[in-house]
């Protein structure tokens, strides 16, 4: 959040994201991995989350589920020594959260410690994982929540498709959010859900909704930095719309360097030291 004068304001706390839903201003969140780019996004978003899509768009992996505790820890911090402003999220990564709430204490407890990150985030909210949430705020650790399509749990939900489709599908969807809250949530994502049901939720909480695939009535919008920047290139599903198109500009840098080292036209002299 920047003031007229285009000056940043102090830290963003969770309280400020609640009262940004009450005065009706829309939360931006970007993902971020690294020290330069985490520096970049916190110029503008409200929350930088250091999300465990880093296994895709980062690591090489098919799915977020090999992401590890240490690898969240590792890009956590070099995030967070470029984050000033925003709200620092990180993700908790597959089966650091599911087993039990002190198992879920511990190592959220880890992650939050050795990246200072502001608050987590983990995927789901049945019975169980509401009792996990309840845990971490009472230990003091913020939580985000994400429902909807979660990545983690992509091979039990049958690929990456819309969640919340159809009356019984669209309840427990409800009733996920509102669990949420009532662990003491300060946030949550809606991820590839209806527009409408999106907006029904968000209307219906107090705690703001973060969407990405959710429509416009979510109280904020999140992208993975790589995907709107262009450079995740066969990645385009009908959600994202691409602010840049990095991946061309990029290939033709890496490009005139190769073809100016292989030719002798780089370095030249003003790059050489006497
Ligand atoms: O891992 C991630 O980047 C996320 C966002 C897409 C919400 O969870």
């Amino acid at each position: 959040m920047s003031t007229e004068s285009g000056a940043r304001q102090p830290r963003i706390t969770t309280r400020e994201l609640i009262a940004m839903k009450q005065r009706g201003e829309r939360i931006v969140c970007l993902t971020a991995y690294d020290y330069l780019f985490g520096r970049l996004v916190d110029e503008a978003a409200d929350i930088v989350l250091v999300g465990d899509s880093l296994g895709q768009v980062v690591l090489g992996y098919d799915s977020t589920i090999p992401v590890t505790l240490e690898d969240m820890i590792h890009h956590g911090r070099a995030v967070r020594r470029g984050v000033r402003h925003a709200l620092l999220v990180v993700d908790m990564p597959f089966l650091t959260f599911q087993v039990s709430p002190e198992d879920t204490v511990r190592n959220a407890g880890r992650l939050f410690q050795a990246t200072g990150a502001e608050a987590v985030k983990l995927e789901g909210c049945d019975d169980e994982t509401a009792r996990h949430v309840r845990a971490l705020v009472r230990a003091g650790i913020p939580v985000m929540g994400h429902i909807g399509l979660t990545p983690q749990s992509v091979h039990a939900l049958g690929g990456h498709r819309v969640q919340g489709r159809g009356d019984v599908a669209a309840a427990r969807l409800r009733e996920e959010a509102a669990r949420l809250e009532a662990a003491g949530a300060f946030a949550v994502v809606l991820e590839l859900v209806p527009a409408a049901l999106a907006g029904e939720i968000s209307r219906a909480l107090e705690i703001p909704t973060i969407g990405i695939g959710a429509g416009p009535e979510a109280d904020g919008q999140v992208l993975v930095l790589y995907d709107m920047l262009g450079l995740n290139e066969g990645f385009r599903p009908r959600f994202l719309r691409r602010f840049g198109e990095l991946a061309p500009s990029a290939r033709a840098a890496i490009t005139d360097y190769a073809a100016a080292v292989r030719s002798g036209a780089y370095p030249a002299a003003e790059h050489s030291f006497e």
